[in-house]
């Protein structure tokens, strides 16, 4: 999924979350979204999604601006985004297999695709054996694993992670960005990442915005050539030593 902020600017009554913010995140692209705590990262992420309305400028979600249009068709722009978010979201009283299957029901996949899907997300983060318990029986890295497989259940066009290794031990946050490094190359996924973790940046040749007092700091493209397969085998050792 195509991403456009043209001139995007947030207010909350006297402070400026995000001032003339633009910027294109091409369909498959890979984003790491930097910058000091209070920036403006998650606002922009919660812009992508409906949750916040910007204050001026336009959005648009594979070209189509998402503040004008009728909310149908927000709804399913909506649903091909996947969600990472620090709090999960997840269902208290729905166990972890039925918290991905209602995902699953709500985004209109049919009844009798729900197993298999949830069978295989459930499997890519490794939760087998945590399915039948309920988000509070889990511990914080395996309630974000949760909800990586629910996000990853509805096979989105685009993710939208917000610090998504925030809760993880190292082993685990290297699973969950060999996860989505693998998605975004197999299937082409659009994903944008916040993370305050410069290991992780550094390990990977991906293209960071760097986000400061609301406004683009810099805004780099991976690097080309031969420094990627470099930087590839450093990640791929790296996953092999963890
Ligand atoms: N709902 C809100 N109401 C009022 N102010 C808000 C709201 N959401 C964000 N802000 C303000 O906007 C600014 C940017 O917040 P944001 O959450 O986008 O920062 P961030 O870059 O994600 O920071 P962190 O790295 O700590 O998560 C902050 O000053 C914050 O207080
Ligand atoms: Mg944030």
């Amino acid at each position: 999924m195509n991403v456009v902020f043209k001139n995007v600017s947030k207010h909350f009554g006297v402070i400026n979350a995000l001032n003339d913010v633009s910027f294109e995140i091409k369909s498959g692209d890979f984003v790491f979204l930097v910058g000091p705590s209070g920036a403006g990262k998650s606002s922009i992420l919660k812009l992508v999604l409906h949750q916040y309305h910007p204050s001026s400028g336009h959005i648009y979600l594979d070209g189509e601006d998402i503040f004008l249009h009728h909310k149908s068709i927000v709804d399913k722009l909506r649903r091909n985004i996947g969600v990472i978010f620090q709090d999960y979201q997840l269902i208290a009283d729905k166990t972890i297999e039925e918290n991905i299957a209602l995902a699953l029901d709500i985004n209109g996949v049919p009844a009798s695709e729900i197993p298999a899907r949830v069978e295989k997300v459930i499997n890519q983060v490794n939760l087998n054996s945590r399915r039948h318990l309920f988000p509070s029986q889990l511990s914080g890295g395996e309630l974000q694993r949760s909800a990586l497989a629910r996000a990853l259940a509805v096979e989105p066009k685009l993710i939208l992670a917000d610090e998504p290794t925030g809760n993880l031990d190292p082993e685990n946050s290297w699973m969950l960005i060999k996860l989505l490094t693998d998605i975004n190359s197999q299937n082409g996924t659009t994903i944008i990442m916040t993370t305050h973790n410069m290991d992780i940046i550094q390990s990977l040749n991906k293209r960071i915005i760097a986000v400061k007092n609301g406004a683009i700091a810099t805004d780099s493209q991976p690097v080309v050539v031969d420094i990627v397969k470099v930087e590839k085998t450093k990640f791929k050792k790296k996953l092999k030593r963890k």
